[in-house]
C-alpha cells in the first residue's frame, strides 16, 4: 500500500443465509483472499454463530467499492455498516483476510449490542475484540 494514501478502516455487521462451517465461507475467504491482495486491502472476517463480522482496511475509494458489491451479496442479509474513518495504521495488515468463529462477548443474543451507546459507540470495542482473537 502506497503510505502516501490514508488508510480508511470499515466495519459492518451481517447476518449470514448460511450455518456455520457451510463451505460458503471458504467460497467467500477464497475470493477475498485474492481479490484483496491485489486492492490493497486488509481485515479479518469474524463469524458469530449466524452474524458475520468484518473489519476491512485500506483507501478510502477502494473501500467504498468493494463494500458496495459485498452489500449486493446473496450470502447474507442487513447488512449494516458500525464504522467507516479513516485511521492512523491499519490493524489487520498481516491479513489480507482473516477468519475465525468466535463468540464476541458483551452482545445480547441476535448480536445487538448491550452497550447504551449503540453499535456505532462499540465499533472500536468490536474491533478490539476481533483484533485479540485474531492475534491467538
Ligand atoms: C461476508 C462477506 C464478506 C466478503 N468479503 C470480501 C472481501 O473481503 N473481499 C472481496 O473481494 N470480496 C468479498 N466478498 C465477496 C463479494 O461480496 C463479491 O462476491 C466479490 O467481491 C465479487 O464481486 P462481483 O461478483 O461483483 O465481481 C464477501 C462476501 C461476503 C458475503
Amino acid at each position: 500500500m502506497d503510505g502516501n494514501f490514508m488508510d480508511f478502516q470499515l466495519l459492518y455487521r451481517s447476518v449470514s443465509n448460511h450455518s456455520k462451517w457451510h463451505s460458503s465461507d471458504m467460497d467467500i475467504l477464497n475470493h477475498a483472499i485474492a481479490a484483496n491482495k491485489l486492492a490493497g486491502i486488509s481485515g479479518y472476517l469474524l463469524r458469530d454463530q449466524r452474524l458475520f463480522y468484518q473489519v476491512l482496511e485500506g483507501s478510502e475509494d477502494r473501500l467504498r467499492l468493494l463494500f458496495a458489491r459485498i452489500c449486493r451479496d446473496q450470502r447474507h442479509t442487513d447488512v449494516e455498516c458500525l464504522k467507516f474513518e479513516a485511521v492512523d495504521k491499519p490493524l489487520f495488515a498481516d491479513w489480507s483476510m482473516g477468519y475465525q468463529v468466535a463468540r464476541l462477548s458483551g452482545l445480547a443474543p441476535g448480536g445487538i449490542s448491550e452497550s447504551p451507546h449503540g453499535p456505532e459507540g462499540d465499533a472500536d470495542a468490536i474491533i478490539a475484540q476481533i483484533k485479540r482473537i485474531a492475534s491467538h
